[in-house]
C-alpha cells in the first residue's frame, strides 16, 4: 500500500528528474510551457513572465542539494536587465528568480538582483492610484498600460517589495507594498469572496473605472487562476505585512470560496463558470497555486489543520490524476499535465506549465517537511 509520505516522495523524485532533464537539454532560453506528449519546451529568450518560476524550482532544489546551486545562479543571472522591463510581472521574475535565492540560501548575487528588481518595480509605482499597474510590456493579451491591473502578480510584487524594503530600509517601498495589496482587495475581491481578475483605474485618482478579465470566461465569471492568485496574494501579503488584519481576512475569504466551490475531485476547471463544465479544460496550475497558498495560510491562522489537510488532499489529487510520464522520456520523469495557459486565444491549453511545476514542487517540499511555506 502506498502511504501519503511515499506518494509525496515519489512525486518529488519524478519532478526533480524532469528538472534535471530540462537542465541537461541546455535550452536556449527559459522554459515557458511544454507539450505533454513530447516534453518539448517552448522557451522565452528573457523569461517573459514565467521564467522566474523555473529559477525558483532551481533555488528550491539547491536548498536541498548543492549540485543545483550553479544552475540556480546561472539561470537567475539570465534575468539581468529585466528589472527595467515596463511590466508588473517583473514581480514574478525577481521574487522567484532572485529573492528565493537570497532568502533560502543567503546568496549575495541573488539578493542584489532582488533589490534591483524591487527598485525597478518602484519606478512604475503610481502613488496617486496606489498600485504598480500592468505596464506597457505586460504579457496579457489585451488592455495593458498604466491604467490596467490584475490580481495575478500581487503576491510576488508585495512580497518582493516588502522584503527588500525591510532589507534596505526603504519606507516608501514598504508603503507601496501595503497600498498595492490593499487596493487589490478593493479592485478584485467580490462581496461573495470570488475574484475578478482585472481592473481599469483612473491613473490620476485611482478610482476603479471597470472590472473585467484578461483570461477568464467573462467579466462576471471566476477564472480559476484569478482565485488562486488572490489566495496566494493575500496570504503572502498578510505574512509580509503583519498587523493588518484586513489582509488575513481577505486571504481567508478567497480561500474559503475556493474550498466551497472546487469540484469534488479537487482540481479546478479553467474557469469556475464555464457553462461547458464538465466537458471543458482543467487548469492544474491554478490548483497547484491554490495548494501552495493554503499551506501558507495554515501557517498564519489559529485553526490551521483544516487548511493544511485540504492542501494535502489537493496535492494528492494532482499527483494521482495529473502527474504523468512523458511517452518519449524515461519513466523516472513525471510532469504535471493539463495546465491551461490561455483558453481564449488557444495558447497552451492542455500543457505542462512552468509555473504549475513550481507551485506543485513548492507544495510537495512543504509536505515533505523540507520547506517552511512562509519562507518563499
Ligand atoms: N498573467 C499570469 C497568468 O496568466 O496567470
Amino acid at each position: 500500500m502506498t502511504t501519503g509520505t511515499d506518494k509525496i516522495a515519489t512525486a518529488r523524485a519524478l519532478m526533480l528528474a524532469r528538472l534535471e532533464q530540462t537542465l541537461d537539454a541546455r535550452l536556449p532560453g527559459l522554459p515557458h510551457f511544454a507539450d505533454p506528449r513530447t516534453g518539448e519546451w517552448t522557451t522565452t529568450p528573457d523569461g517573459d513572465w514565467t521564467g522566474g518560476h523555473f529559477v525558483g524550482q532551481l533555488w528550491l532544489a539547491a536548498s536541498q542539494d548543492e549540485r543545483f546551486l550553479n544552475a540556480a545562479r546561472e539561470y537567475s543571472a539570465r534575468l539581468d536587465g529585466r528589472e527595467d522591463s515596463p511590466t508588473v510581472f517583473r514581480g514574478f521574475l525577481f521574487h522567484y528568480g532572485a529573492l528565493l535565492g537570497g532568502r533560502l540560501l543567503g546568496d549575495d548575487g541573488a539578493w542584489k538582483r532582488a533589490i534591483r528588481g524591487a527598485k525597478g518595480l518602484m519606478t512604475a509605482y503610481n502613488p496617486a492610484s496606489g498600485i504598480v499597474p500592468l505596464g506597457t510590456a505586460a504579457e496579457e493579451a489585451h488592455s495593458v498600460g498604466d491604467t490596467e491591473t490584475s490580481i495575478d502578480a500581487v503576491g510576488a510584487v508585495v512580497s518582493l517589495l516588502a522584503t527588500v524594503a525591510d532589507r534596505i530600509g526603504d519606507p516608501a517601498m514598504a508603503e507601496a507594498a501595503v497600498s498595492h495589496a490593499l487596493r487589490h482587495i478593493e479592485i478584485c475581491v467580490r462581496p461573495d469572496g470570488s475574484v475578478c481578475q482585472s481592473g481599469t483605474v483612473d491613473a490620476g485618482t485611482g478610482a476603479v473605472v471597470r472590472r473585467y478579465s484578461h483570461k477568464g470566461y467573462s467579466a462576471e465569471s471566476t477564472w480559476a487562476r484569478a482565485q488562486a492568485w488572490a489566495m496566494l496574494a493575500f496570504t503572502m501579503a498578510a505574512h509580509r505585512l503583519p498587523g493588518r488584519p484586513v489582509l488575513l481576512d481577505a486571504a481567508i475569504v478567497v480561500a474559503d470560496w475556493w474550498i466551497a466551490k472546487i469540484p469534488d475531485d479537487l482540481v479546478a476547471y479553467w474557469d469556475f463558470d464555464d457553462p461547458a463544465i464538465p466537458g471543458t479544460l482543467r487548469d492544474t496550475s491554478s490548483t497547484a497555486i491554490a495548494a501552495a497558498a493554503l499551506l501558507k495560510l495554515a501557517g498564519l491562522v489559529p485553526d490551521s489543520e483544516a487548511y493544511r489537510l485540504f492542501a494535502q488532499r489537493t496535492v494528492h489529487a494532482l499527483v494521482d490524476g495529473y502527474v504523468r510520464p512523458v511517452p518519449v522520456l524515461p519513466t523516472s520523469i513525471g510532469v504535471l499535465g493539463h495546465g491551461c495557459y490561455n483558453k481564449l486565444i488557444g495558447l497552451a491549453t492542455d500543457h505542462e506549465l512552468v509555473w504549475g511545476d513550481y507551485y506543485l514542487t513548492e507544495a510537495l517540499s512543504v509536505l515533505a517537511g523540507e520547506l517552511d511555506p512562509l519562507a518563499v
